[in-house]
């Protein structure tokens, strides 16, 4: 076996050391349970790990990750952890995360057969058949790839205020909020969409809402 992943396992000794330093209760509280405030849906890639990113701890964040954080409805897994976070935690926000240069946005722009992935990519593809006339204007490809970034991630959250989880707890505890956010890599900085899904509005005007929050204001800037 190689050194580094030795590394894995004795990092993982001096990290739990140093806690248990600054606070000998910590791993104590940790084990008690969790009460997250916060589910966070993002992409899969190594660069954006959901607590290093928003400066949290363990036990503030509850993650649910898959290739270019998308939300599908027939995907158990996400289904599963949605239903836990909304009814169980009852997290107050819900954010998806995507993130400019992501590898899966990038590969449904293109044609080139990846194997498996190709079934997954399939749905990001649906995100830019509804998107087309926008997206084909752009005539610089790495700007076209952005704005692609940007509206795959307002489309996940609008297919998540339309799910029967979210509908329902809005009707019973006006929560959780929904977020779209971007991940810039180059700079480490998120770009808040604002397309928060606001709970003031009537549950019947959200498709009316929608042309709204899609503001192409400030959009690749
Ligand atoms: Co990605």
């Amino acid at each position: 076996m190689d050194r580094y992943y030795y590394q894995l396992l004795e990092n993982n000794v001096k990290v739990a050391q140093k806690r248990v330093a600054d606070d000998p209760d910590y791993f104590r509280n940790l084990a008690k349970g969790q009460q997250p405030k916060v589910l966070w849906i993002g992409c899969s890639d190594s660069r954006l790990p959901a607590n290093e990113v928003t400066g949290t701890r363990q036990g503030e964040i509850f993650v649910h990750r898959n290739i270019a954080n998308m939300v599908v409805h027939s995907d158990m897994n996400m289904l599963s952890v949605l239903d836990y976070a909304v009814n169980v935690l009852k997290v107050d926000h819900v954010i998806v995360c995507g993130h400019y240069g992501c590898g899966g946005v990038e590969a449904a722009m293109g044609n080139k057969h990846y194997g498996l992935i190709d079934n997954w990519l399939r749905h990001i593809k649906d995100v830019y058949r509804l998107y087309q006339d926008e997206l084909d204007g752009i005539e610089d490809r790495e700007l076209r790839l952005q704005r692609f970034v940007e509206v795959n991630v307002i489309e996940q959250v609008f297919d998540l205020s339309k799910t029967s989880i979210i509908q329902n707890s809005w009707e019973k505890r006006k929560a959780p909020h929904i977020h779209g956010w971007v991940y810039e890599l180059s700079t480490g900085l998120i770009k808040d969409l604002q397309v928060t899904v606001r709970l003031d509005k009537d549950l019947d005007q959200i498709e009316e809402f929608e042309p709204l929050l899609i503001s192409k204001k400030g959009v690749v800037e």
